[in-house]
């Protein structure tokens, strides 16, 4: 494809539904290369309309929850391979330059979650510069067993004989494993690799300023109007409300809806913090009204829904008193992705600020300024507003609360329970040295009751699990090897301090196979 100087050179990926599609988006711009997403499905004019945006100099084809063998394979328009410019495939996009070209595609005997060591048979092209051993990040249930005729294996693993490869003349490239993912050690050389050595990219994109764009996007969107906006307390809202506070002074009022799921203190808290703030502030207590809607509700994703249009309504009956018209949210983007957003992703759940909100809105509509951001970005983003460093680097708290940590019904005795052994994890957490490596530590009432002695008496009493992670975005994350002595302190604690709680246990689940919240 032509170049025009005065553009800077881009990269197209091409959205299979993959959950980490958005992060090799990411990637590419963090090596300061421009991207752009497209469906799947993309047309060979759809990439060239860029030309006016970008010089498009390389595809990367992103993973699918599909599977190349189904009858709901996503395929890939056959004209894409026609444009010249080079094509990488990751994962569900390796699979498919495999298929695609007569390679054998089946599904594997193991499935590889996680971190996999994959053994490099040619360091040569992406892989260029690499050791013969290698961690990378896999997920997937294919496996490319055989290439397809003119293809060099370039690695393979324990289960896996494909697991990098490249046609030459073709310019094609694939690798099951996830290079946008940081546990894949040289996943950014690899990337490297292939946008500026295989693509010809020049390091030549700057990102415009996050804060002046957020800023003028809601000026533009509210105009002279009112807003509301969700204040729960959390990184999220917190960094959304500081730039909402910034754009609209006092056309902002901000609402904190106590729904009953906080975390011990944390309404009082919030409305403290806040106080400092140039903001002015509603606290709602909606206890009752939250409660009574998940009365007998046990499904996950119902919860879910009823909460998040609870929070809706509670929220419009404010907007309407203060005259707002507008809501203003700080969903993220992980909340999009695992909430579906992507025509051709699974919806893992629906997060709080999304699927959640239902379809009668009474707003003229909803401002997410930090929606395409990740955490460490809005983390970053806080940082600059001049916000306390406290509360950028508290934990994330999910919007449902602690309605998401009960399995099964909530009700107040669970609410109360978890409530206390949550305060505990906490406490013992924050005065321990581990606090820095940690991305959430938290602790989970699950449904189950199991047979306990205290004070010589047979208990039966609840079982809870205590979840400590380690992670960069949340996309993916790995459960913590924490010390002994501080699972048994808060073991100890939970039993001794909590009447009806009779088992703890430890989540050793990274993310994925698991989420990292419970529901
Ligand atoms: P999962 O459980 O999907 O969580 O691995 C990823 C991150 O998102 C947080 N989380 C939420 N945040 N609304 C939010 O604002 C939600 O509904 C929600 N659900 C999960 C979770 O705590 C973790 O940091």
């Amino acid at each position: 494809m032509a170049s025009n100087q005065d553009l800077s050179d881009g990269i197209v990926i091409l959205d299979f539904g993959g959950q980490y599609c958005h992060l090799i988006a990411r990637r590419v711009r963090e090596l300061n290369v421009y991207s752009e997403i497209l469906p799947s499905d993309a047309t060979k004019e759809d990439v060239s309309r860029l030309s006016g945006v970008t010089n498009v100099k390389g595809i990367i084809l992103s993973g699918s929850p599909a599977s190349v063998r189904g009858k709901e394979s996503l395929p890939l328009n056959p004209e894409i391979l026609e444009l010249g410019i080079p094509v990488l495939g990751l994962c569900y996009g390796h699979q498919l330059l495999a298929s695609i070209h007569g390679g054998e595609v089946g599904r594997g005997k193991v499935r590889e979650y996680g971190v996999t060591e994959v053994y490099v048979d040619e360091a040569m092209g992406v892989l260029k510069g690499l050791n013969q051993t290698e961690q990378v990040w896999m997920s997937h249930g294919d496996t490319v067993f055989k290439a397809p005729s003119g293809f060099k294996i370039l690695a393979h693993t324990e289960s896996c004989p494909v697991a990098a490869m490249n046609h030459d003349r073709k310019r094609l490239w694939g690798l099951q494993w996830h290079p946008e993912v940081v546990h894949t050690e040289h996943g950014r050389e690899m990337l490297h690799n292939f946008i500026f050595n295989i693509c010809g990219c020049q390091a030549n994109w700057k990102p415009s300023d996050a804060v002046d764009e957020a800023i003028k996007e809601i000026q533009s969107i509210v105009g002279s109007s009112k807003a509301v906006i969700a204040l729960s307390g959390g990184v999220d809202s917190s960094v959304a409300a500081a730039l909402a506070g910034r754009a609209l002074g006092d056309q902002l009022v901000a609402v904190h809806v106590d729904h009953g799921f906080m975390r011990m203190k944390e309404s009082k808290n919030v409305a403290e913090a806040f106080k400092k703030q140039d903001l002015e502030l509603i606290v709602i207590d909606a206890k009752d009204r939250f409660i009574k809607a998940l009365k007998g509700v046990t499904d996950p994703e119902e919860k879910r829904k009823i909460i998040g249009e609870e929070f809706i309504r509670v929220f419009e009956d404010e907007a309407r008193k203060v005259g707002a018209e507008f809501l203003i949210q700080g969903t993220i983007y992980p909340d999009r992705i695992e909430s579906g957003i992507s025509k051709n992703a699974d919806t893992i759940k629906t997060h709080h600020n999304v699927g959640g909100l239902p379809l009668d809105m009474d707003f003229k509509k909803v401002v997410e300024p930090l929606k395409d951001l990740y955490k460490d970005e809005v983390r970053g983003l806080g940082e600059r507003l001049g916000l306390p460093k406290e509360l950028v680097w508290r934990q994330p708290f999910p919007g449902p609360g602690l309605a998401v940590r009960i399995m099964g019904e909530v009700t107040d005795e669970k609410l109360e329970v978890l409530r206390y052994a949550d305060a505990v994890v906490c406490e013992e957490v924050e005065t321990h040295a581990i606090r820095n490596d940690l991305w959430q530590y938290f602790a989970v009432l699950t449904d189950t009751k199991s047979t306990g002695v205290k004070g010589d008496e047979r208990a039966y009493g609840w079982t809870l699990a205590i979840r400590m992670v380690e992670s960069i975005d949340a996309m993916t994350a790995n459960f913590t090897k924490a010390p002994w002595d501080l699972l048994e302190k808060i073991s100890n604690r939970i039993a001794n301090e909590i009447e009806g709680a009779t088992r703890i246990v430890y989540d050793i689940t990274h993310k994925p196979p698991s989420t990292i919240e419970w529901e």
